[in-house]
């Protein structure tokens, strides 16, 4: 099997001969994870149907509470997930407060344009949290918004987003309120019992360290159930996958049924990690390493840690000409770590992640690749363009 590198002394290899990716997914999966695709099923299969139940079922349990959530698993990237929660529950005639500080809450307002939903659009800066108050006020004047919708992890910086105060907003004013929480979720806690959300979203390949190609939708299962014929869309249509799976346990159309046996290994490490809190503790160890060494080494963060996501690092681009982006991944990829570019629209930017099967050893060592990268290139000064 290739390892898309020439191996040497220097070059730092996952246990199955990959470069680690530092990305927000696709991201470094356990050797076991992979392993557990080895197999066929077919869609029928009792054995299947059986991991199937299983996977939703320990889902549900992670949002908090089994008596009032349902999970609904959609094939696809989050992305579809992301439309498949927004056609579902917002009615036609609906109106999506949508909460926009980075790409994937901008991705949402184009979804409704899309299919044609009406939104009005609150956005703050990239590096400022979405605002509760203002969300407030907007609710109070106009009583046509049926919805809110929100991004926990806003993936485009890293910032964390106040998810728990726009859920008590937009419970008071008793509209709906949808979650991207894409890639937090499995991180950083989200309880259904202590925020109020009618329908959650993420998917097998972020936080839970399961293979892409499944996204999931945790929805309060008395709103799911009033929500046909709003979709859109056949395929993304999570009241008929819902009904549908609940009468035999199989799905509409073809399962991922690899990333599907690949997902039930990789709940079980999360729950031998201890869950949300042991996964999300060792996120939390890997950005803290991450931040203090890339700090050590002079370069800065867009974020203060207050408001920094243990998911991924946005890092402002050094000034100094002898720093080029393409080099230094091109550099980082050859020593067998892969980082990721900047979404950023305000500043010069590129990002590392700390999620994935990733510990303290990896992150320190992409900092010892980074360290030597930068005397190769002759960097001295990592302060960037824009203070
Ligand atoms: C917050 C958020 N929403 C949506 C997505 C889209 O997911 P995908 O790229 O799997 O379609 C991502 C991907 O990183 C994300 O971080």
């Amino acid at each position: 099997m290739s390892t898309h590198l020439d191996a040497s002394a220097s070059v730092s290899l996952s246990p199955t001969g990959d470069p680690w990716l530092f990305t927000p997914g696709p991201l470094t999966t356990s050797p076991e994870v992979k392993q557990a695709m080895l197999h066929d099923y077919g869609s029928r299969d009792q054995h299947f149907i059986e991991i199937n139940r299983r996977v939703r079922e320990r889902l549900v349990d992670l949002a908090g509470d089994p008596t009032t959530h349902v999970c609904v698993p959609l094939q696809g990237s989050g992305t579809f997930v992301v439309e498949a929660m927004l056609g579902t529950f917002v009615p036609r005639a609906g109106k999506v407060r949508i909460l926009i500080n980075g790409a994937y809450g901008k991705r949402m307002a184009k979804m409704c344009a899309v299919m044609g939903r009406a939104t009005a659009i609150q956005e703050t800066p990239e590096d400022v949290p979405v605002d509760p108050e203002a969300l407030d006020r907007a609710l109070a004047a106009d009583p046509d918004i049926t919805h809110v919708a929100a991004v926990h992890c806003e993936t485009t910086s890293g910032i964390l987003n106040p998810i728990e105060a726009v859920a008590v907003v937009t419970a008071r004013h008793g509209r709906g309120f949808l979650i991207d929480a894409m890639s937090a979720f499995g991180a950083v806690p989200l309880d259904a019992r202590e925020v109020s959300f009618d329908a959650v979203v993420a998917s097998s390949n972020k936080c839970l360290e399961g293979t892409p190609g499944l996204g999931f939708c945790l929805a309060r299962g008395e709103v799911l159930a009033k929500t046909e014929g709003n979709s859109h869309s056949l395929c993304l249509d999570l009241h008929d996958q819902y009904v549908s799976m609940e009468k035999n346990g199989q799905w509409r159309f073809t399962p991922p049924t690899h990333c599907i046996l690949a997902f039930d290994q990789a709940l079980d490490e999360f729950e031998a990690e201890g869950g949300v809190a042991g996964r999300g503790g060792r996120y939390r160890e890997n950005c803290r390493i991450l931040v203090e060494g890339m700090r050590a080494l002079g370069f800065q963060t867009l974020l203060p840690d207050a408001l920094q996501a243990p998911i991924i690092v946005t890092f402002h681009m050094p000034a100094d000409p002898r720093f080029q982006f393409e080099a230094f991944y091109e550099g980082l990829r050859g020593r067998g770590y892969i980082i990721y570019p900047g979404k950023l629209t305000v500043a010069e930017s590129f990002r590392i992640g700390c999620i994935g099967h990733l510990g303290a050893s990896e992150m320190r060592g992409a900092l010892d690749a980074v360290e030597d990268l930068l005397s190769e290139m002759g960097v001295e000064n990592c302060a960037p363009t824009a203070a």
